[in-house]
């Protein structure tokens, strides 16, 4: 790896973010060599030169980087748009982690759980379809889903790139006045706006889309807008 600077070093070995670290830095908590280094711009050698945060040593491996963000509605999921829309890497470190990108993909009016690796293997491996990997989807839909409709979702329904796959769903609420209901969705294939179709195909309008759960991975208390790293333990039950 090349020579960076400390900060990106510490942020990439996730010690804090880069700005966090910036300021450990400045605190004079850092060390470099068995001194203490308060210059930001200080470049270090991956590998070569000894970082200590704390006391304690700082090793940057060259281990993927997996992080979670709580993706809020209105952003593509792209790492650059031509036209020059919002994308989720105004929202990641893409700075501290080169090479991050989306796996998989939400609809620009989708909120919740996309995570982002900088391997692009672990992301082939994560969606391909053989893995099945299934992922909760909670919708507001317009109307109220009967009791056919919802195990039609269940069963499979037609879309135009054919039957979905078996399902889980559930009503989990009700307007009384019947105008709309909230649907927890559990799907294993990751088709082109799947939920959004899947629901369609029944008659119901999505108003509204979170993705609560990736695998085991679910968002906890996540807030909107924010991201975190996954350690080492959550990728390793991503990719099992
Ligand atoms: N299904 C959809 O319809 N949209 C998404 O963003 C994700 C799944």
């Amino acid at each position: 790896m090349e020579p960076m600077r400390l900060q990106k070093y510490l942020a990439r070995a996730g010690v804090a973010s880069r700005r966090k670290c910036e300021e450990l830095i400045a605190a004079g908590r850092v060390k470099v060599n068995g001194a203490t280094v308060r210059e930001l711009g200080t470049k270090v050698a991956p590998g070569v030169d000894a970082v200590e945060f704390d006391g304690e040593a700082v090793a940057l491996s060259g281990e993927t980087v997996v992080i979670m963000l709580n993706k809020p509605a209105g952003y593509l999921t792209a790492m650059s748009d031509a036209r020059g829309e919002d994308t989720v890497a105004k929202l990641v470190p893409v700075g501290d982690y080169p090479g991050l990108f989306p796996v998989g993909r939400l609809d620009r009016d989708t909120t919740g759980l996309l995570l982002f690796a900088t391997d692009g293997e672990l992301g082939n491996r994560l969606l391909h379809p053989s893995r099945g990997v299934g992922k909760c989807y909670v919708a507001e839909v317009a109307g109220v889903l009967s009791e056919g409709e919802r195990r039609r979702l269940e069963e499979g329904v037609e879309l135009d790139d054919g039957m979905t796959a078996p399902a889980r769903c559930e009503v989990l609420s009700a307007r009384s006045d019947g105008s709309r209901c909230t649907v927890a969705l559990s799907i294993h294939e990751g088709r082109k706006r799947q939920v959004r179709r899947m629901l369609a195909a029944v008659g119901h309008e999505v108003l509204a889309l979170d993705r609560t759960t990736f695998g085991a991975l679910s968002l906890g208390g996540l807030p909107r807008g924010q991201w975190r790293l996954l350690s080492s333990e959550e990728v390793a039950l991503l990719d099992a």
